[in-house]
């Protein structure tokens, strides 16, 4: 694992709040901002996908770091290798703590966006996306792939950690899988993540945050339990009582 960004060197004295990013999924940088301003300030690793940075670019990425924030920059990077380089690249000119790429993209792809960051003093996390959780076997099928989703991830997972990348993204039901083949340096993301009594939304399989630590999860990607939350200082004490105990 190389080393990375000011958040990155400190992995391993990381506390519970260090391992809640929160998704910021937010329309336009007005909305974000109320949303930041409701989260606690120990709340301090933020996700920007799509939506609020095609709308608002990098200039939402400075404001947050402006703020204290770590930004994982959620643009799921998917292109021929020199273009994943310089999009990585420019991600981490932006100071972004974590950036992602699709695993699928292929070895080539992957070393190309390893190789690009290897010039930055402090860089982000380089994490890949195996296969959506959208994605069913079907789907999978539609596309050309015949294997089941649990062997696909499995087998892009090992591409991104044979090319180099920090960690994948996963989801709660492939969290503990992955952690015993990939060992313990490979960070594993994982959204889908509701605390007990929490709403499931639209997510369908999902874990509470101490069950996907348990499993070995680095981190869990929250949403909507802290961002629609009534009381989301409550809400965070919530997460905290079950993710402080694991982290002594
Ligand atoms: O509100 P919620 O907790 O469901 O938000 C989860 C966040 O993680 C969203 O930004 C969603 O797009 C993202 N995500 C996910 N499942 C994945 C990858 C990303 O829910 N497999």
């Amino acid at each position: 694992m190389s080393p990375g960004g000011t958040g990155n060197a400190n992995r391993g004295r990381e506390t519970w709040e260090d391992r809640v990013i929160t998704a910021l999924d937010s329309p336009n940088w007005a909305e974000a901002e109320l949303l930041l301003g409701r989260l606690p300030a120990a709340n301090r690793r933020v996700k920007v996908g799509k939506q609020l940075f095609t709308r608002e670019g990098p200039a939402a990425v400075a404001k947050l770091r402006e703020a204290g924030r770590d930004v994982f920059l959620d643009l799921k990077f998917h292109d021929i290798p020199n273009t994943v380089a310089g999009a990585v690249a420019s991600a981490a000119g932006l100071g972004a703590w974590m950036v992602n790429v699709h695993a699928s993209g292929g070895p080539r792809m992957l070393e190309a966006a390893g190789e690009a960051l290897a010039g930055f003093r402090e860089r982000p996390w380089l994490i890949g996306v195996t296969v959506l959780t959208s994605m069913d076997a079907a789907e999978l099928r539609s596309v050309g792939v015949a294997d089941d989703p649990e062997a696909q991830v499995r087998r892009l997972a090992r591409l991104a950690h044979e090319a180099g990348l920090d960690g994948v993204v996963a989801s709660p039901g492939e969290v503990a899988m992955l952690r015993e083949e990939l060992g313990r340096d490979f960070l594993l993301v994982t959204p889908g993540v509701r605390p007990e009594g929490a709403a499931g939304d639209d997510q369908r399989r999902t874990a509470t945050p101490g069950r996907a630590m348990a499993d070995g999860a680095d981190y869990v990607v929250i949403g909507r339990p802290l961002t629609g939350a009534d009381d989301p200082q409550a809400a965070w004490n919530a997460i905290g009582a079950e993710l402080a105990p694991r982290n002594e």
